[in-house]
């Protein structure tokens, strides 16, 4: 007869963990959002969501298996236990969703709905972000960016192995996203994984059009967090040289249109 473990004597972290993951799961899996990740599978977006990834400020992401056996990142919005107030710094002044109620479900809508509309007008520009697949009420599946069961650590998590070309990498992408008619104001080391091909930006909701009262503030917060956090890591950086060179050239503005 096998030995049933007695639940006291299991060491604490153990029970801690289990209830820590039980936690992560159940704030994010109500009824209906159940039922959007079944109409997302339905139309073969994935066949299994595998297992939890991170629990961000206002996300869970989980693993899952699309049918090819290929892999992809489900990130799913907690509607109960988000910042839906914060949201709002990003949403109201933003030409696209103008009129967004500001209740918290349709709040965390909009959100998703920004979330996947950036992804998509940043990467058919050819910036480093997670190919967006689908959206779906509070849910983005896209891209996985990770190695077997383990998503890819970020720039705080490992550090830069070449910071001034780290840097100017970034400072790329951020004048992309600027040319494009974009602010992504969320940039800091701990939004951009270093996969095998590169560094990636991941967190693209709170991304603004130029047209946002506060775009440029939002701007120089970005450059102002790659200026400091490669000055730690021993790059030659410079605040108003960033500024200028990202600004530099014809922006190639998107509008209205980049909406999905
Ligand atoms: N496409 C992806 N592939 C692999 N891992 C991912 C992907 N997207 C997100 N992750 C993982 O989930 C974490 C949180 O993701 P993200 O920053 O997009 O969510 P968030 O809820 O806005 O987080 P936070 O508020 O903490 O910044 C990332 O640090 C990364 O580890
Ligand atoms: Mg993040």
């Amino acid at each position: 007869m096998a030995r049933r473990e007695s639940k006291r004597k299991r060491p604490l972290r153990e029970i801690k963990m289990e209830k820590a993951e039980r936690k992560l799961e159940s704030d994010v899996f109500d009824r209906n959002t159940l039922l959007a990740i079944a109409k997302l599978r339905a139309q073969g977006h994935f066949e299994t969501v595998d297992y939890p990834i991170a629990k961000g400020k206002e996300a869970n992401v989980f693993c899952g298996t699309a049918s090819d056996g290929s892999k992809v990142a489900i990130k799913i919005y907690r509607i109960e236990t988000s910042n839906f107030i914060r949201m709002h710094e990003y949403i109201d002044g933003d030409p696209r969703f103008e009129g967004t109620s500001r209740g918290r479900f349709e709040t965390v809508l909009a959100w998703t709905r920004k979330e996947f509309s950036n992804l998509k007008a940043f990467y058919s520009a050819g910036i480093a972000v997670p190919k967006p697949f689908a959206f779906l009420r509070n849910i983005v599946v896209m891209e996985y960016l990770g190695e077997g069961g383990l998503p890819y650590s970020t720039l705080e998590q490992v550090g830069s192995e070449n910071p001034q070309k780290d840097y100017q990498f970034l400072l790329d992408e951020v004048k992309k996203i600027y040319q494009l008619g974009f602010v992504h104001s969320d940039i800091s080391e701990y939004n951009i994984v270093v996969t095998d091909w590169g560094l990636f930006i991941l967190d693209c909701a709170q991304a603004v059009l130029l047209a946002h009262p506060r775009a440029e503030e939002f701007l120089e917060r970005d450059v102002r967090n790659l200026v400091r956090y490669f000055k730690k890591q021993g790059a030659d950086v410079d605040f108003d040289k960033a500024m200028a060179y990202i600004k530099d050239g014809k922006p190639v503005k998107k509008g209205l249109e980049a909406l999905v």
